[in-house]
């Protein structure tokens, strides 16, 4: 879900509506403002659908210098202009945006407010009737009742924007595990779960820690700690461009992204390595993994994706063994762990709530983390001990991209950096400033072949109802990535599949006409995958491949540059990229936003 508030600017609907409309990929089920001019009159407009439906619904009468704001990715309640945010008190006195889950909703709900009447299902509506009760029967100030409330909300994860309509141009700000920063402004001020919202209205914002409490006014900003003592802190400036936001002439996103990996790879040798290759990273970074007797990666979705390529680089060039772990899982498992663990935490956001319930445990029990993220000054960042940016550019589309080729050349360049300080031969003879440089390159040749590309996803993918993706080893994890690409925006039940495990029972789902991509880029089984590949032929499927040239036979269908067996996903997921790109546009679909989705789930 996306947050966006204002107060002390004439142009509050505007700047609401702007910064919801950038803050759509976290989350589009439905949106809502709630807008005061501090005469008498306020609006509260909610929608469901997109942040254009919105704009929609918002007449011209609807005007105010101070107000709040919310996309919708729903959790409790189905989508419906009722559950949408902002919820608000019986009395209408009070309006709430909430990120986040309130656990312990229903037990709030009939311990205090048996007589309140709801109109939603949300918890969030919980929250703001309780904080009313407290003003009504106990007489409590609008920020008692606020803190009286937070107290109450067990292990909940939460970033809440309050507005009182009694004194509306006073916003009230808390959060727990989910993310809230606050924008200066020249005689206003601004909230937001994320930067890219208000970057046009600031470059200087204020982060927020959990159990904080913010009362903001259009020149006065007021950070408290849990038992109300005022805290300073300094802002920080974001040096981001607005327009990097923007789509430019690109239809979506995504194709936008894809096409930047190139640029993005380039970035990354230069600024991670030297003239001479050598890597340029913290050196006390470097000595804490060396001195580890194991690697966790943690991560989820496509990151957790590149943990899995992680692995493999990690285990050869450092010769430490590595584990990879699903974030939602390893919260809750508690996987047996050795003296001295290394965490690496994986995140395009550095905001996935599973991830960060990782880390917090990681923190608590005294282990050292890095995490590798694309955002500055992001939880996940902030909270480890050490953070090495993706520099890969705001990603925007959900079905991520650039963000898991760039982590798996910091990865790269990370583990080779462990492996020369371990003086491993395997990491003296990887020279990854030379191989990014070729992955660039690479990168930009399958680009240059979309149209190709395009014209397989209409002929193989777009009528298809399921597909699969095969390889082994390396090549096994960049057919999960591949398949979750396609799965995520075309909505074909697409599965990644080990090709030596196939004949083990799913083999029985091929049919006449099934699309099976087999992924070719190791020269110790790419004998074996094609023979797997056979073997479902035999049984009625399409099979297409993505064959390293290195490899390549007659019939291939989609060749990729040679490059070092190690760092093959950076070339192979593109036309996986690619494929689940042009099927998704050719079936009429939203690219950029597929359904039930959102880019960053701050909700475990
Ligand atoms: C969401 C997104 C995925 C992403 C995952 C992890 O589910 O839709 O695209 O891979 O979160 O996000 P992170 O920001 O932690 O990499």
């Amino acid at each position: 879900c996306g947050i966006v508030g204002v107060t002390g600017n004439d142009n509050a609907v505007s700047i609401l509506l702007e910064g919801l409309q950038k803050l759509e990929y976290r989350g589009y089920d439905s949106a809502g403002i709630y807008v005061n001019d501090l005469k008498g009159n306020d609006y509260l407009v909610k929608e469901k659908g997109r942040i254009s439906d919105l704009k929609a619904a918002v007449t011209p009468d609807v005007h105010g210098v101070a107000g709040i704001g919310h996309t919708r990715w729903a959790t409790h309640g189905v989508v419906s202009v009722a559950n949408a945010h902002p919820q608000f008190s019986e009395d209408h006195r009070f309006y709430l945006v909430h990120n986040g889950v309130i656990e312990n909703f229903k037990e709030l709900k009939s311990q205090y407010l048996s007589d309140t009447t709801f109109e939603s299902q949300t918890d969030t509506e919980v929250v703001v009737q309780l904080l009313d009760k407290f003003v009504r029967t106990e007489n409590l100030s609008t920020k008692d009742a606020f803190t009286k409330t937070l107290s109450l909300l067990e292990g909940s994860s939460y970033g809440f924007l309050l507005v009182d309509s009694e004194d509306p141009d006073t916003l009230y700000v808390a959060k727990n595990k989910s993310p809230l920063l606050i924008g200066v402004g020249d005689g206003f001020n601004v909230v937001c779960s994320d930067a890219v919202a208000m970057l046009k209205e600031t470059h200087d914002f204020l982060e927020l820690h959990d159990g904080e409490v913010v009362t903001i006014k259009p020149d006065e900003i007021l950070i408290e700690d849990q038992n109300g003592n005022k805290v300073e802190r300094d802002t920080f400036h974001l040096d981001m461009d607005a327009e990097e936001t923007d789509k430019g002439p690109y239809p979506y996103y995504m194709l936008k992204e894809v096409d930047e990996q190139p640029n993005v790879m380039r970035k990354l040798a230069s600024t991670y390595t030297d003239e001479s290759g050598k890597d340029t990273l913290d050196p006390e970074l470097v000595d804490a993994i060396k001195s580890a007797d194991r690697i966790h990666i943690v991560g989820a979705g496509t990151s957790y994706h590149a943990g899995l390529v992680g692995k493999k680089m990690f285990e050869k060039l450092t010769h430490i063994p590595t584990e990879v772990h699903v974030a939602s899982e390893f919260a809750y498992d508690d996987p047996l762990l050795t003296k001295n663990p290394f965490f690496i935490f994986l995140s395009q956001s550095g905001e996935t709530a599973d991830s960060r319930e990782v880390l917090v445990n990681v923190n608590a029990r005294g282990f050292k983390s890095l995490t590798i993220t694309n955002v500055a000054n992001s939880t996940l960042s902030r909270e480890a001990n050490y953070t090495l940016l993706l520099h890969a550019g705001p990603e925007i589309s959900v079905a991520s991209t650039k963000a898991y080729t760039a982590q798996i050349a910091v990865e790269a360049i990370l583990a080779k950096a462990v492996g020369m300080a371990k003086e491993q031969v395997t990491a003296e003879d990887f020279d990854v400033r030379q191989q990014l440089g070729l992955a660039a390159t690479g990168m930009q040749a399958i680009i240059d072949e979309k149209e190709t590309i395009e014209d397989l996803a209409k002929e193989y993918f777009v009528n298809a109802t399921r597909a699969f993706y095969i390889g082994r080893g390396i090549d096994q994890t960049v057919s999960l990535e591949s398949a979750l690409k396609l799965k995520e925006i075309s909505y074909v039940q697409a599965e990644g599949f080990a090709s030596g495990e196939l004949k083990h029972g799913t083999i029985a789902l091929i049919e006449e006409g099934t699309p099976v991509v087999g992924i070719i880029t190791q020269a110790k089984t790419a004998g074996l995958t094609r023979s797997n590949l056979q073997e479902t032929l035999s049984r009625g499927a399409q099979t297409l491949t993505i064959a390293r040239n290195g490899l390549k036979k007659d019939d291939d269908t989609i060749i990729i540059p040679d490059i070092d067996e190690m760092i093959t996903p950076l070339l192979s997921v593109v036309p996986a990229q690619l494929l689940a790109y042009y099927t998704s546009l050719n079936k009429g679909l939203d690219v950029d936003r597929p359904r039930n989705l959102a880019k960053s789930v701050t909700v475990e």
